[in-house]
């Protein structure tokens, strides 16, 4: 038996269903401008109408702190989604209160509804009882389908799976199924490619990770910080030199864990971090006084490459270098190119997400040769840290509950 429910355990014809989706998505001018979270979370919204639900859609939208503000509508968004189903998408101006009971009271089964940004109420974020009580009104089930928001203790995440029958959706489902093959139970070796700018924002990530997998490969300007930990002159390289100490530490760890690390053998420095910067491929150990690292040199792409292909799993974090400007790209296009051609092969097992790197493998052209690309942002980094997601936590406690 499975941790939690699923569609499958759900029969919600002529049900209410409350789906918490992750609409948060990037808008210009007024209107969606990268629908794929809208057309992720469709699966499970069709897949709800054909079974005769009345789907009613519940989101946040940007960090409107408990007030209505009129650019953070989620309205465009109904749209977006409307253009996506080819179905009409009702629109409620407010959560909850009657005009939402309205909207949802007047959907025949098989019809969508999407309410207004959740975060409009304080109580959304502060987990409040009698905001979770009056959403829990609207709904007769509730449908969690936001992984991406699922490191939010908030009451459309927590609240309402205490409240109601609840089920995961499709999307969470099959986040969570390649979340656990990559890191719960992976064909070994499993290897993790950590990049981005700064250690201080990724340690408990890289605490966790050099106790679970066998090879990390770090790169981005975090991997400066490593470098200098080392002793080596990094120039004008982007470091955090108070990071020193507990990036040794991390070492440490990981040597005790068994955990190779690897970090760039050469690199490529520049004068300036400007696209077509002059730049050479150095030693790490002979990096000029007035240069900075911008990304991994051939030889250490190399080694890169002959270590993934021994490897069974690959779980991806970041970019390797300054991927936004060319030529410092390089790096990154080519070891993702690797892990894509190993993943096309069956040789391995690659899922990758957080913050950046959805835009740098995107840039690398092979978003959809990784097995996984995950939606979430912050939540993916939290899981990458070990921790126990409060929306995750809340459909096992329900399946505990029922
Ligand atoms: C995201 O875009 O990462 C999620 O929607 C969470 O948004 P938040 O960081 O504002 O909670
Ligand atoms: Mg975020």
């Amino acid at each position: 038996m499975t941790s939690y429910r699923t569609l499958d355990d759900l029969d919600p014809a002529g049900q209410r269903a409350l789906v918490r989706v992750d609409f948060n998505v990037p808008m210009k001018d007024g209107r969606v401008s990268d629908a794929s979270r809208i057309e992720r979370a469709a699966v499970t919204i069709r897949e709800l109408r054909d079974k005769g639900a009345r789907v009613v859609l519940l989101s946040h939208f940007g960090r409107p702190k408990g007030k209505r503000v009129a650019e953070m509508s989620l309205k465009p968004v109904a749209a977006s989604l409307e253009a996506i189903l080819g179905h009409p998408v009702a629109f409620a101006d407010d959560c909850i209160g009657p005009e939402a009971e309205a909207t949802v009271a007047a959907l025949a089964n098989g019809e969508v509804a999407l309410l207004e940004n959740l975060r409009f109420h304080p109580g959304e974020e502060a987990n409040d009882d009698a905001f979770s009580d009056a959403l829990a009104k609207l709904g007769d089930l509730f449908v969690s389908d936001a992984f991406s928001a699922a490191h939010r203790a908030h009451a459309s995440v927590e609240g309402l799976a205490r409240r109601l029958p609840t089920a995961a959706g499709r999307l969470m489902e099959t986040e969570l199924t390649h979340l656990a093959q990559a890191l719960e139970r992976p064909e070994r070796p499993l290897a993790a490619v950590v990049g981005g700018a700064k250690v201080s924002s990724k340690l408990a990530l890289l605490d966790n990770l050099v106790q679970k997998v066998d090879v990390l490969i770090i790169g981005g300007g975090m991997a400066n910080t490593f470098l200098y930990a080392q002793g080596y002159e990094i120039g004008k390289s982007l470091c955090e030199k108070e990071m020193a100490g507990t990036a040794r530490q991390i070492l440490e760890t990981a040597e005790a864990a068994g955990c190779d690390v690897l970090l760039p053998s050469d690199v490529v420095a520049a004068e300036a971090f400007s696209v077509n910067a002059p730049h050479r491929t150095v030693a790490t150990s002979e990096v000029p006084a007035e240069s900075m690292i911008l990304d991994v040199g051939l030889e250490s792409l190399a080694t890169l490459k002959a270590r993934l292909a021994d490897c069974r799993t690959c779980v991806w974090n970041g970019p390797l270098g300054a991927f936004e400007i060319a030529p410092f790209d390089h790096g990154t296009n080519v070891l993702a190119k690797e892990v894509a051609d190993l993943t096309r092969a069956g040789k391995i097992l690659s899922v990758a997400g957080g913050g950046d790197t959805v835009a740098a493998l995107a840039h690398a052209g092979v978003v959809e040769d990784f097995s996984y690309v995950s939606a979430a942002g912050g939540a993916f980094l939290e899981w990458l840290e070990g921790k126990t997601l409060p929306g995750v936590r809340a459909l096992r406690d329900a399946v505990v509950k029922a």
